[in-house]
């Protein structure tokens, strides 16, 4: 007798070869048989008409607070997201040493809210993580941004040689407690002030383990490219693998980027270097008003704020939703005295959304083989997040595949599953095999979609019929189990 037996479905193994119907056993944590199941299981579901891939594996996540938080995790789970990958944009909770732990605290990236900060390195957060029972697994990237408010704080300048000693020492801990990368933000103080060498630096202690060096690159606007070439010449100095975060070409004037970005990491790809990326299926982003404004951006271009709305303000809801250049006009002062209004006291941590991407780009993004899904979503419940909290998986399958045929499923299937698993070092995961982990999703791919939108953002998908964690029914036709069986992994290792 098996646990499970999920009968009649076709399945999408996660490698991209297509589909083929067959029923599928699970015995405690993982796939006992694929294809035909002669023996009866203690729960039995009838999957016909439906397709059972493997688990969704969310590339960019900023749920390193949400697993202690809101360890329910339903707007992830909903979407048939089994894994994330946290620690994104050089923030990530660990290690929590110095300076970092008061940014650790406050960050609305890493929205940690009253969790009490347990823990200093990779393995306590572990542990803490172990006693929330977040329903998704979880795997980190270091974020290079933490390690320097924890050695350095805000300093503008470049490490003494002691100083970028103990960032190397603190990666190589995390790599050594299993943590897949270094991440970095690098529009964000203080990861803003590091150089190029800086960061190969840190990069080589994450090399041996085989760890991906992912980037939210300097410069996503007119200076792309030149951003492409720093992030490739980080992983030639350190021999590390390249993940680009959120490809994207941002502001019109750098519209149409993207192809010229794209051809450059394929003939880096061409020439043996493994560079891949991840997107997130919206032509809008959403990120601290604070970085935006030290940056100068509404300075340089005041008609920006215009396309800034307000998803979350601490202190001041009545902001949220309305846009900068609302409020300036509401308050008669200039766009960039506005957002110094909106950002003081408590609304320092204020999160905007902006309408920056052509349509165009994103599709270029979604079309290429070595692209991932990363939602990018902020799970901060309050106010109005970008609907790709909810949103982007659906979304992925609904408009993507099934409305523009961009990809076929199995491909995008794979992208999101075995492609992601391999990338990140989830062992045992991201392939439907026996012997493999019970990370599965049941939808049918003719009624998958989002529901979340701008106005309306925290609505969850429609057509996800059943997601599996560990072995465990996690969720069921709109309903969460009290199964919350999800971790924090270790790369490259079966955890
Ligand atoms: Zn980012
Ligand atoms: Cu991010």
């Amino acid at each position: 007798m098996h646990d499970l037996v999920i009968r009649n479905a076709r399945i999408l193994d996660g490698t991209g070869a297509p589909a083929f119907p067959g029923d599928l056993a699970v015995d405690g944590e993982r796939i006992a048989a694929v294809g035909t199941v002669p023996t009866a299981g203690r729960r039995e579901i009838d999957a016909r008409g439906l397709t059972l891939c493997p688990g969704f594996i969310d590339t960019h996540s900023h749920d390193d607070g949400a697993l202690l938080r809101v360890p329910e995790m339903r707007f992830k789970l909903a979407q048939g997201v089994t894994t994330v990958v946290n620690g994104n944009c050089g923030f990530s909770v660990a290690p929590a040493i110095g300076d970092a732990r008061r940014m650790i605290a406050s960050s609305a990236i890493l929205a940690l809210g009253d969790v009490p900060l347990a823990w200093d390195d990779l393995d306590g957060y572990r542990e803490a993580v172990a006693r929330a029972r977040p329903a998704v697994n979880a795997i980190a990237l270091v974020g290079m941004g933490t390690l320097r408010y924890a050695a350095l704080g805000n300093h503008h300048g470049a490490p003494t040689a002691e100083a970028l000693a103990q960032m190397r020492g603190w990666m190589a801990r995390a790599m050594a407690q299993g943590a897949c990368g270094l991440s970095t933000g690098l529009i964000y103080e203080p990861n803003r002030w590091a150089a190029t060498e800086e960061i190969a630096a840190l990069c080589e202690e994450i090399a041996p383990y085989g760890g991906v060096y992912a980037t939210h690159m300097r410069d996503e606007g007119v200076g792309l490219l030149n951003s492409v070439e720093e992030a490739l010449r980080i992983g030639e100095l350190a021999g590390c693998a390249v993940h680009i975060s959120h490809h994207k070409a941002s502001g019109r004037a750098a519209w149409g980027l993207v192809d010229a970005s794209l051809a450059r990491i394929d003939a880096a790809r061409a020439a043996g270097r493994d560079v891949t990326f991840d997107v997130y299926p919206y032509t809008a982003s959403s990120t601290r008003l604070e970085a935006l404004v030290r940056l100068g951006m509404l300075e340089e271009d005041p008609a920006a704020a215009n396309l800034l709305r307000i998803a979350y303000c601490p202190g001041h809801p009545e902001y949220q939703g309305r846009t900068v250049q609302q409020l300036a006009d509401a308050w008669n002062v200039s766009p960039a005295e506005a957002a110094d209004t909106i950002l003081s006291g408590p609304g320092r941590e204020t999160l905007i959304i902006s309408f920056s991407m052509d349509e165009g780009d994103v599709e270029a993004n979604i079309r290429h083989p070595a692209a991932m899904i990363g939602s990018d979503g902020l799970p901060v419940l309050e106010g109005l997040p970008h609907p790709r909290l909810f949103g982007t998986f659906p979304r992925v399958l609904a408009r993507y595949v099934r409305e523009r045929g961009l990809v076929p499923l199995a491909e995008a299937v794979r992208r999101m599953t075995s492609l992601p698993a391999w990338r990140f070092g989830l062992a045992g995961r991201g392939v439907i095999a026996p012997g493999n982990f019970a990370d599965l999703v049941l939808f049918d791919p003719e009624t998958v979609r989002d529901t979340a939108t701008w106005d309306d953002p925290m609505r969850e998908p429609e057509g996800i019929a059943l997601v599996v964690v560990n072995g465990a029914v996690a969720y069921e036709n709109g309903h969460q189990t009290d199964a919350r069986a999800g971790r924090l992994l270790r790369f490259r290792q079966e955890s």
